[in-house]
């Protein structure tokens, strides 16, 4: 596996591999990389020839006073990893090769709405931050295929907008969630974790699940079920951020007609937030 951290020597690369007629695919991570992302890693591997992984902890989707410094910065594992997963080439910038300006002078993407809800309402500008990394990385990658995970669901959703929207020439392929054996979302952040919250974790995805199965079974109050989700979240010792029930498509409000369906959540558990989600297609 190559590792470069310099654009050019990405360009130089990635350009060979597509004068010589191969499809290239792209996983971008924040490193600290677990079975989630080496499942993504699999998966580029199928759909091309050549596989290019990221690893950049993005300041400009941290908030204040959010984790962007204590983040989980695991370089030499990471490495060991990727090679083991076949992927061909690293791309590690420093934050001044992808930000020479101060934050305030970068240009931004935006992509309304979905980026204000859910996760959005609690970490302003978060999927601004998301949205600009990606574009940028899609540029200086270009890929023919990028690969996400469903277990940021919302962030798959903004990325398939912009690329829509800025026409960008690269397919959007979709991972399911990996989960740990009970049930709990793999994720960088369950490190943080002590150990008798790690036993109360799983209680997030076990939640979906029932209201899942509510709504498998006709029951369409959407709001009383959210409304029990959270206090059962709460009981075991969360503090949900939201629960809430959208139309798959594209997250709006749910009518009772609505066959496709997602549920997410988010709920701090001490100093962690956890995320995770269930899609429910009734059909
Ligand atoms: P990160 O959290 O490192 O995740 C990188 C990719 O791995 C994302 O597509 C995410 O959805 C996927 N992923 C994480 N946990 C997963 C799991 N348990 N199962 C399947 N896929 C999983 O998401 C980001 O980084 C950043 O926002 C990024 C897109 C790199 C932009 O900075």
């Amino acid at each position: 596996m190559i590792v470069v951290s310099a654009v050019d020597a990405l360009r130089e690369q990635v350009a060979q591999w597509r004068s010589a007629g191969e499809r290239v695919a792209f996983v971008p991570t924040m490193g600290n990389l677990h079975d989630g992302h080496l499942a993504l890693v699999r998966q580029a591997r199928e759909l091309a020839d050549r596989v290019v992984v990221s690893i950049f902890v993005n300041p400009l989707q941290f908030g204040e006073g959010e984790d962007f410094e204590t983040y989980p910065r695991t370089l030499d594992e990471d490495v060991e990893r990727l090679i083991e997963a076949k992927a061909d080439l690293l791309f590690t910038p420093a934050v001044e090769t992808l930000y020479p300006r101060p934050r305030q002078l970068q240009t931004r993407v935006e992509v309304p709405l979905i980026s204000d809800m859910l996760c959005g309402a609690s970490r302003p500008g978060h999927f601004a931050g998301v949205a600009t990394v990606v574009c940028k990385l899609f540029n200086l990658v270009q890929a023919d295929v990028a690969v996400f995970g469903e277990k940021d669901f919302q962030q798959l959703m903004v990325i398939r907008r912009m690329v829509e929207d800025l026409c960008l020439p690269v397919e959007i392929e979709g991972l399911a969630t990996v989960r740990d054996e009970d049930g709990l979302a793999m994720s960088s952040r369950n490190g943080y974790l002590t150990k008798s919250e790690r036993a109360t974790a799983p209680a997030l995805y076990r939640t979906l699940q029932l209201i899942a199965v509510a709504l498998s079974t006709g029951d369409r109050a959407y709001r009383e079920l959210e409304a029990s989700a959270r206090s059962e979240l709460e009981r075991v010792g969360f503090t949900p951020d939201y629960f809430q029930i959208r139309r798959a498509e594209d997250l709006a409000e749910p009518t009772r007609g609505d066959r496709e369906l997602v549920i997410l959540a988010a709920a701090r558990l001490g100093g962690t937030r956890l995320i995770d989600n269930l899609r429910v297609d009734l059909d």
